[in-house]
């Protein structure tokens, strides 16, 4: 009797969470605001979430694809949520650094990890400082995960000379953590590259996972660890279109290993595999004569993958840009599209699916 009365109080006493994840409504934050933290990642350190992400200033992208909004003068914002639906406004410039120099070089694409070895958060981003220039990612790093992040010397990547337009740190639950990133040099490769204890370097080891010479380039994408295996995302260059990205999905059972490619889960609305024309922007690959015509089922470019675990159970989520969909046409204003990464009995990655809501957890 006593053992079921214990039982009964840690069931009362183990407090449920559910999560409600909304795609059908800007998110705004306790003053009323739209997030402005873009291109970025959303990251659960404890029972927290932080959204990290570049901070547009107020422009309006006339074109179907990017012209110079949203390019300059970047900041990087940090929003904090205990339920992924209130957000409060951490900072609007959490690497002060680079507010030295945003006016002439490109900022974006923070993505954060927690090294439990040095009790630091590092950072990695994409700044155009080395990005088609030399073989270097921007790293930063913070005591806090809410910063304010110092930036510390770039890694040297091994993989390539020259880096494109994706760059990002892996954490594993090992305590290794990788950095992904493609090369401007030809070959065009997609590489995972090991890094050393403290995160800051490179150990030399590199595996490349994709490979292609002519466009449309792969850029964007993400990485998760589920069951003992890693899984890459990529998908096609977008430049801030309004079509989005596909998704294409590969797996390894060792990062630095080989690598296999599992499908493609972000297919054209209309169910088509986009068709690609050797020419890259302003082409729609889902209505190549048409830019406002079909869109990929979600519409937006990937730029990473967040893994929950709620109430002890793993959650995965494309984390994409719906670049040119804010109704009153302001770039900071776009919404993103956070959806599930599903997987059926068998472990199979399946189709992204649109959801306007969907939750984590049990009431
Ligand atoms: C960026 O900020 C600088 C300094 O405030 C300003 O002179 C410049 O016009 C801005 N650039 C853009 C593209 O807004
Ligand atoms: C540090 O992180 C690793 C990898 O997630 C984990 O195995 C280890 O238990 C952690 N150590 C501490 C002291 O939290
Ligand atoms: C694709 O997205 C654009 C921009 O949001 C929109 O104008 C267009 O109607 C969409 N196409 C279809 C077929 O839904």
């Amino acid at each position: 009797m006593k053992n079921l009365i214990i039982l009964f109080l840690a069931i009362a006493l183990c407090k449920a969470v559910l999560i409600n994840v909304r795609n059908n409504v800007p998110r705004r934050d306790t003053e009323g605001n739209i997030l402005n933290a873009h291109d970025g990642s959303l990251i659960q350190f404890g029972d927290d979430f932080f959204l990290y992400g570049s901070a547009y200033i107020k422009c309006h992208q006339f074109n179907p694809t990017c012209d110079s909004c949203g390019y300059l003068n970047n900041t990087f914002a940090i929003y904090h949520s205990k339920d992924m639906e209130t957000w409060k406004l951490i900072t609007k410039s959490c690497v002060p650094e680079i507010e030295k120099d945003n006016n002439v070089i490109n900022y974006w694409s923070p993505n954060v990890a927690y090294n439990n070895v040095t009790k630091k958060y590092v950072m990695s981003y994409w700044s155009s400082q080395y990005g088609f220039r030399s073989n270097h990612i921007a790293m930063a790093i913070s005591d806090t995960p809410t910063g304010p992040f110092k930036v510390v010397p770039p890694i040297e990547f091994k993989g390539g000379s020259i880096s494109s337009t994706t760059v990002q740190i892996f954490p594993t639950s090992s305590g290794k953590a990788y950095v992904r990133y493609h090369t401007r040099d030809a070959p065009l490769r997609h590489v995972i590259e090991e890094l050393t204890p403290d995160w800051l370097k490179s150990t030399g080891k590199f595996s490349v996972f994709y490979v292609k010479n002519e466009y449309p380039w792969y850029e964007g994408g993400g990485m998760f660890e589920r069951n003992g295996k890693y899984y890459a995302m990529i998908g096609t260059d977008c430049c801030f279109c309004q079509w989005g990205g596909d998704a294409r999905i590969f797996i390894a059972d060792d990062p630095v290993g080989k690598w296999v490619e599992l499908d493609q889960i972000n297919k054209c609305s209309n169910g088509r595999d986009p068709t690609y024309t050797g020419i890259s922007q302003p082409i729609n690959p889902c209505s190549v004569d048409d830019p406002y015509g079909t869109n990929f089922t979600i519409p937006s470019q990937q730029f990473s993958v967040s893994t929950f675990n709620i109430d002890g159970e793993q959650h995965f989520m494309y984390f994409g840009e719906r670049f040119r969909s804010s109704p009153d046409g302001i770039k900071p204003n776009d919404y993103q599209a956070w959806i599930p990464i599903e997987f059926d009995s068998r472990d199979r990655v399946l189709p992204l699916r649109w959801q306007d809501s969907w939750s984590m957890g049990r009431k």
